[in-house]
């Protein structure tokens, strides 16, 4: 794993943007995992930025997003695909229908698991992975205990993470407790993975995973097994820990 050691949120989402506008300027055709919450905010503000201003196309991008509230429709404030529409793809040139969330509000859960793995399997896999890591170690919304052979599928919400992610709802008991989340397996299949990681609220979780060992009790670890990992964490999330670039 590659650490970049930046000052701060500001700088991490500038790296972070630069980073993915690299690869899609020498890939216009890449497919790209994308992730929610208040971390990725800044670094989708940055993409928006540089379209206006240097007209970097995603015509031709591909996105899979990590995960998704059951119970939500695309057009409720609080889903994954509304947040992914209004912080993002509603400000660049992005084809809509290739953007990829899987699907919160319909019947048979099973059926869109599967559909979803095989979607991105049928795309020849996820070229670049953005993610970001939960306080209790979670990726996409793989909670602690998650089997590290998991495919897209149906999990339970840990206390924490609706704790953490109640800021977004107006009462916590909007908060669904349940979610649809690519596997572990899924994630690790990506060909390479950007975390990115700020806020002291975020240090414990990073020197577990640099620190710690491999173990399903801490999700995010199972990165070390992926080849191509790169992390932008900020200085409050790094203090302390010893890394090198
Ligand atoms: P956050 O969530 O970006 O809102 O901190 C990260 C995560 O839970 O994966």
């Amino acid at each position: 794993m590659k650490i970049i050691e930046v000052k701060d949120y500001t700088e991490m989402s500038r790296k972070a943007a630069e980073y993915i506008i690299d690869k899609v300027c020498h890939n216009p055709k890449i497919k790209l995992g994308l992730a929610t919450g208040g971390t990725p905010i800044g670094t989708y503000k940055n993409l928006i930025e540089d379209h206006k201003k240097k007209g970097t196309s995603y015509q031709d991008v591909t996105t899979f997003n990590l995960d998704e509230y059951v119970g939500l429709s695309g057009d409720n404030k609080n889903s994954y695909r509304y947040f992914m529409d209004e912080q993002l793809f509603n400000h660049i040139d992005i084809n809509k229908s290739k953007t990829n969330v899987p699907r919160g509000d319909i019947i048979n859960f099973e059926a869109e698991c599967l559909r979803y793995e095989d979607l991105i399997e049928k795309h020849g896999g996820i070229d670049l992975q953005i993610l970001g890591i939960g306080s209790n170690g979670h990726i996409g919304f793989n909670e602690p205990g998650t089997s590290f052979n998991s495919n897209t599928h149906m999990v339970e919400l840990a206390q924490s993470t609706i704790n953490a992610n109640a800021r977004f709802f107006n009462r916590i008991e909007e908060v669904p407790t349940k979610a649809i989340t690519m596997g572990i397996s899924s994630i690790l299949k990506s060909k390479e993975i950007l975390l990115l990681v700020s806020g002291e609220n975020k240090k414990e979780a990073l020197f577990k995973l640099l620190n710690g060992e491999i173990n399903e009790s801490f999700p995010a670890s199972v990165l070390k097994k992926h080849p191509c990992v790169t992390i932008i964490a900020d200085k409050a999330a790094v203090a302390g820990l010893k890394v090198h670039c």
